[in-house]
């Protein structure tokens, strides 16, 4: 961590303590939802990170998951495959708590219900998800931007508010790194090209700490060079996170898995097949539904 960019943090903290004042401060911890007490943390002993079973979701009577069952390991990286309108967007909308499925299970850890929690407190048991555009605070710098998401957890927003501790910086300088943006620390987010606001938000993300991270179509519009990049950044990831990772880009996806990485093929709301990108490349209802096309 170099000391410009400390001073350039208290500065940013100072602003950013102004702003919470004028709009009548954050609600304070009365507004929170409030970690999860000591019983109801996620439990990775068995090393399964995420366990669908039997799931299935109905729009108006069409099946947009179908009886989906899918298990994630700790620390495993997956990617999942598919057709369009298979319901990969769909599984990841029923993890996170923004679709309730008609019925089925799914568990986080070993013991975590997820549905019978509420998107929030999803979010707050360190499942991340990025959705395909990215979101970030077009005004603020980089910085600022993986600041705000160090606030957002309220683990350490209390102490955000006195001032970022070494720790916090350390862990920005860090992110920063990661996503390769250290050089762009103090530029306007708005002035990042696609790929680079793409990865801001993944360091967003990051800055909670998030044990399972789902990334949907992450380089949809990156430059060939941006995606490599974003392969690299994902398996330096993997081990410590979980990541589950749905592509279109066949070329991605292959350096991804590394040869020997499990792929799950989703179509019509449910597996098709399972194994390395090879076997499910010479499945022939895998190159029927999806790859022949
Ligand atoms: N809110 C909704 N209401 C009605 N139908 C929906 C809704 N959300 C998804 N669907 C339908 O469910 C099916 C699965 O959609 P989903 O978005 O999960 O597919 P996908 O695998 O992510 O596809 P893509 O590769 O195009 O992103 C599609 O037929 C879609 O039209
Ligand atoms: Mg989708």
């Amino acid at each position: 961590m170099t000391p410009d960019l400390q001073t350039a943090g208290a500065e940013r903290l100072q602003h950013w303590r102004e702003h919470e004042q004028t709009r009548g401060g954050s609600g304070g911890r009365s507004a929170s939802f409030g970690r999860p007490v000591r019983g109801d943390e996620p439990d990775f002993a068995h090393g399964v990170a995420l366990y669908l079973d039997d799931i299935t979701v109905s729009f108006d009577g069409f099946r947009a998951l179908n009886a989906l069952s899918l298990a994630i390991n700790v620390g495993e990286l997956r990617c999942i495959i598919g057709p369009n309108g298979a319901g990969k967007t769909t599984m990841m909308d029923v993890i996170t708590g923004k679709t309730r499925p008609d019925a089925g299970s799914a568990t986080f850890g070993q013991n975590i219900d997820l549905l019978r929690l509420r998107e929030n407190a999803i979010a707050q048991i360190g499942i991340g998800r990025k959705f395909q555009k990215p979101t970030v605070y077009e005004q603020l710098s980089v910085f600022e931007n993986l600041e705000l998401a160090l606030a957002a957890d309220r683990r350490v927003r209390a102490s955000l508010f006195s001032r970022l501790s070494g720790e916090q910086l350390d862990r920005i300088g860090e992110v920063m790194a990661l996503i390769h943006l250290t050089a762009q620390a103090q530029r306007t987010a708005g002035l990042l090209s696609h790929g680079q606001k793409q990865w801001l938000e993944i360091g967003m993300l990051l800055m909670q700490d998030p044990k399972l991270l789902l990334l949907d179509e992450p380089v949809a519009g990156m430059t060939d060079e941006e995606t490599e990049r974003t392969a690299e950044l994902f398996l330096s990831l993997e081990g410590q996170h979980s990541l589950v990772v749905v592509e279109h880009d066949m070329k991605f996806v292959e350096q991804l898995t590394e040869g020997w990485k499990k792929v799950t093929v989703l179509h019509e709301g449910r597996v098709l097949a399972e194994g390395t990108l090879s076997d499910v490349q010479a499945n022939q209802q895998v190159v029927e539904v999806y790859l022949g096309r």
